[in-house]
């Protein structure tokens, strides 16, 4: 991080990180230097996982370990970076699937023990909020930062990404993500249903049916969506033939984005802050993204969301984390860490 110049002064650049990503269907490598992107490659095995309408573990697994090597090799030469010139090496510990989780880990205590680099174990769920800094550069501190996705729905207060993070609720049944998966398979439409849904809802009202909203004035900042998802599924069953499907879709997305746009601001009005920040695959929602900037201009509170490719599962995510902690002094991992399966999001590093 600091070399000589021309006149043999030290120069203080950035740090250059490698970020890996396994903790679900996505084989991501990231390199940032500093808040700068250099790569983002990702390899997906969401194809395979689609005839069983989610993700299977061992199938995940099996298909990082073949992706590894050469995603990491695209990453480089992409970058027109060479291993010895990373400062460091950064990868999702936690939470996630365990067997997925390996692959990674195990993969990047081998770049940072055979180059001689440290090696930072992130909590995927803070390098969901890390990576916004890419795009926007750095984080307002405090900011909120609610993260939707298949496996979380969370509100959470960050004070500084590096040093802690605190929940602030989270759902009670099922994620956001999981719920749009559920019903696009009632709706017949494929799996990952999220994309589907959103695009299948242009053509339709988000208020022809009056969808519940589940825990939406119940005090708390948690969110449920199975019985959301329940009447949805009643709705189909009685219906069916006749029901436009726009509208179902269309109608229960407003269902979802209506609580979590409330619950988010309610979480800035309840602890004065007037920064949101949404990650997670679901940010990707064309509604979620559209309401949510009208109901922050409306209290002045500032949005950010990343670009859809930095929403979902991605290894620019904890690169990004990583150089942050790199920046900011906190230690590295030891070499011993394990893959953590359920990794509390007030631990940011392993
Ligand atoms: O963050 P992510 O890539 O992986 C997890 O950590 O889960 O999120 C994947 C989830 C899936 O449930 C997918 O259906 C949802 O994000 N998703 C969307 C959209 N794009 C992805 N949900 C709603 N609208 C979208 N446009
Ligand atoms: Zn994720």
């Amino acid at each position: 991080m600091t070399r000589g110049d021309d006149m043999g002064t030290p120069v203080k650049t950035e740090p250059l990180v490698l970020g890996i990503e396994t903790s679900c269907d996505e084989t991501g490598i990231g390199i940032v230097r500093g808040h700068t992107l250099l790569v983002d490659a990702v390899a997906s095995s969401v194809e395979e996982h689609a005839r069983y309408g989610g993700v299977v573990p061992e199938v995940a697994s099996r298909a990082h370990l073949e992706a590894m090597m050469p995603t990491v090799d695209r990453a480089l030469r992409e970058a027109g970076v060479k291993l010895a010139d990373l400062d460091a090496i950064a990868v999702t510990a936690g939470p996630g699937l365990a067997g997925a989780l390996l692959v990674g880990v195990a993969a990047a205590k081998a770049f940072a023990y055979g180059l001689g680099k440290p090696l930072y174990g992130v909590n995927h769920l803070a390098a969901h909020v890390a990576v916004d800094q890419l795009q926007h550069g750095p984080l307002p501190k405090p900011c909120i930062a609610m993260l939707v996705s298949g496996g979380h729905s969370s509100l959470l207060l960050v004070p500084d990404v590096a040093h802690g993070v605190t929940s602030l609720g989270s759902t009670v049944d099922d994620a956001a993500g999981e719920a749009f998966d559920k019903v696009a398979r009632v709706l017949g439409l494929p799996f990952p249903g999220g994309p589907h849904i959103d695009r299948v809802a242009r053509e339709g009202s988000g208020s022809a049916i009056p969808f519940p909203r589940g825990k939406a004035d119940d005090g708390t900042l948690d969110f449920s969506f199975s019985g959301l998802k329940t009447a949805v599924a009643r709705y189909v069953e009685k219906n069916g033939g006749s029901m436009n499907i726009a509208d179902v879709a269309a109608s229960f997305q407003e269902a979802v984005v209506d609580v979590l746009t409330r619950k988010a601001l309610a979480a800035c009005r309840l602890h004065g802050v007037d920064h949101l920040l949404i990650g997670g695959g679901v940010a990707a929602n064309s509604r979620l993204r559209a309401l949510a900037q009208e109901r922050c201009e409306q209290v002045g509170v500032r949005l950010r969301v990343p670009r859809p490719g930095l929403c979902t599962d991605n290894g620019a995510m904890v690169a990004a984390l990583g150089s942050e902690l790199v920046s900011s002094g906190v230690s590295p991992s030891e070499l011993t860490i394990p893959a953590d399966s359920s990794m509390p999001i007030t631990m940011v590093t392993a």
